[in-house]
């Protein structure tokens, strides 16, 4: 995700930028940028004048060009770039610069309506370099200028739909960054005689602990000794600084004491983005098809934890488009020997980079599939060898275990299953419009699972000393038990295994004793009682059961040793709090145990290699 950082006081920006910049790595980027307004213009006959450079590539890779060409000046912004909108590249990379060059911007998020206002300032002259939604607030700004750069931008964002942290800098107001945002973080760092701006707390800790939050629809105008903070109708509001007690090494992680967790609690927001300007009207202009002669059936290919969300999928797939959908891992996609392939062919990735999902895009393109990819990560390479692409869009992800990309993974898959159904006409405009109010409820039942974690830290203290877990679950919580399965062994090296619960009594029973506890997972479908009778089964042969199920089941505490709820939502949808209470107990069990949790022993974030 972008990061942003701004400077203004007496000091030269430049290395200032550059250090705070790197503050923000963590975030994933993929180009960077910086713009300093320098006011030692030999020359030309100007005052002050917008320097700027950008390139793909890392920070390092930027200072390496600012070495022989170092910027001089007090006032400056500067930004790392996580690919949205048009792949990695200089000329995609920010600032973006207007038609005068004495206006530089930074951007952090989505301007939903860029293609509007795009096609309006063409009409008028402006000049768009860029494939970027961003571009268009430069010109935007541009266009609304009247010698009053705070003016322009909230005229400016007053059209704007969408999400954003903005830094502007303009050449002939070298005293001031006019900042704003909407939904998109940005704090400002209070100093002494110098002020700061930046995406997150980290990126001013070495200089100050005195930060101001910045507000949804806020701008403000930053001084070198005063910030003014207003709304869009230029209305002043007064707000203190808070003083931070983190250290650096904390703030990187937000405070949290692991990516992983801090990954999982980021999950109410990863749904947010992954529904962004998607539900309502479902459409997805990334898909160039909209025939349905060829939805003739689905096949989905991915690896381990995407490979989970593709089972998943295919329960939902089949529910709502009433489409045949197979479900294959990567690495096996090559051997099968099919006399005919399925035409569409879901590739899910959350890296983009997996070895093996890369060579089942190709084979499935070899065969005449048409092909998709769902990927987290722009201009991966999974972007190149697929017909059509779908971004997750739930930010970088630093853990080797998936953990948000797997619920972004899934809510895209319920777009994606009802926006075909819809295409196809299985779904009737009523349920569609039930369907989609159910998604949108979901961020505030996953913030509910993330904010009640007592339960889970208290039940996990029966699992740290097992040798063996076993986790069932049936129909759309079956693969939701081989995730759950999944993230635990990765992460705390128990082993774990998933089955489909009617699989119990076809031979793990046998394993079955005091010392291996079974998690069950449960909604309050046609599959309960079944379920409920395998529990029992598990439970007469003296192994220790725990249930997950949902907060109106008043049934199972008579039954399970243990219950975690999960809040109620109709079964299609289980799948997605059950997966945050399943990502929280292999948490807190390899915490427990005492292991190193982000970057797991044996393990790689992308698997290259096949
Ligand atoms: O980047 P991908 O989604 O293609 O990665 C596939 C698997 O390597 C990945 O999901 C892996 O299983 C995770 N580390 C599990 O948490």
């Amino acid at each position: 995700m972008c990061g942003i950082v701004g400077y203004i006081g007496p000091k030269q920006a430049q290395p200032i930028l550059i250090e705070s910049l790197k503050r923000l790595e963590y975030r994933g980027y993929d180009s960077a940028g910086i713009a300093i307004i320098n006011e030692e213009t030999k020359k030309t006959s100007k005052k002050s004048e917008l320097i700027f450079r950008k390139d793909q590539g890392t920070i390092d890779n930027l200072t390496s060009i600012l070495d022989n060409n170092t910027i001089s000046g007090r006032v400056g912004i500067s930004h790392t770039r996580w690919a949205t909108h048009g792949p990695p590249s200089k000329k995609n990379a920010h600032p973006h610069i207007d038609c005068t060059g004495k206006l530089a911007l930074v951007h952090n998020g989505i301007i939903e309506n860029y293609n509007q206002l795009k096609d309006k300032l063409i009409k008028k002259g402006h000049e768009i370099v860029s494939e970027t939604d961003t571009e268009i607030l430069v010109h935007l700004i541009e266009d609304n200028y009247n010698g009053d750069l705070a003016m322009a931008v909230r005229k400016s964002l007053k059209t704007v739909k969408g999400s954003y942290a903005i830094a502007v800098i303009h050449e002939t107001e070298p005293d001031r960054i006019v900042v704003a945002r909407n939904e998109s973080p940005l704090i400002l760092g209070v100093g002494s005689n110098e002020n700061f701006i930046a995406s997150d707390v980290p990126a001013v800790l070495k200089y100050t602990k005195r930060v101001i939050y910045l507000h949804n629809k806020e701008i403000s105008i930053v001084n070198n000794n005063s910030i003014e903070i207003m709304d869009l109708d230029g209305n002043t509001i007064e707000r203190d600084w808070q003083e931070i007690t983190w250290n650096l090494e904390d703030a990187e992680k937000g405070g949290f004491e692991h990516y992983m967790l801090k990954e999982i609690f980021e999950e109410t927001k990863a749904i947010r983005e992954v529904l962004r300007g998607r539900v309502g009207e479902i459409i997805f202009p990334e898909l160039s098809i909209y025939s349905n002669t060829i939805f003739h059936g689905i096949k989905i290919i991915a690896c381990g934890t995407s490979y989970h969300a593709s089972l998943t999928g295919k329960y939902i797939f089949e529910r709502l488009t009433r489409l045949p959908t197979t479900v294959e891992m990567a690495s096996e996609y090559r051997y099968s020997e099919p006399t005919h392939d399925t035409p569409l062919v879901i590739l899910i990735t959350q890296s983009g980079e997996t070895a093996d999902t890369l060579a089942a895009a190709r084979e499935a393109r070899r065969r005449g599939c048409r092909t998709i990819a769902l990927t987290n990560v722009v201009g991966s390479s999974i972007t190149r060898e697929v017909d059509d692409i779908i971004y997750i869009r739930v930010g970088p992800e630093i853990s080797v275990a998936a953990t948000k990309s797997f619920v972004g993974q899934l809510i895209t898959l319920y777009l994606l299953a009802i926006f075909i159904a819809e295409v196809l006409g299985h779904l009737k405009p009523e349920p569609a419009k039930e369907l989609k109010e159910t998604l949108r409820t979901l961020p505030s039942v996953v913030e509910r699972v993330v904010n009640n974690t007592s339960e889970i830290k208290n039940m996990v203290k029966s699992l740290v000393s097992a040798k063996h877990i076993f986790y069932i679950g049936r129909n759309i919580n079956y693969p939701s038990a081989l995730e759950g399965a999944l993230k635990l062994k990765e992460i705390s090296y128990i082993h774990a295994e998933g089955f489909p619960a009617g699989e119990l009594k076809h031979g793990p029973l046998a394993l079955l004793t005091k010392d291996t506890p079974v998690i069950a997972i449960l909604s309050k479908d046609h599959t309960y009682d079944k379920i409920v009778s395998n529990l029992i089964e598990a439970s007469a042969r003296n192994a220790p059961v725990i249930a997950i199920t949902s907060e109106s089941d008043d049934e199972i505490q008579n039954i399970a040793d243990q219950v975690l709820y999960y809040p109620d939502v109709p079964s299609l949808f289980s799948p997605v709090p059950v997966a945050v209470i399943l990502q929280l107990v292999a948490y807190y069990t390899a915490k427990k145990c005492g292991c190193t949790i982000d970057k797991p022993r044996n393990l790689a974030k992308s698997v290259t290699v096949e």
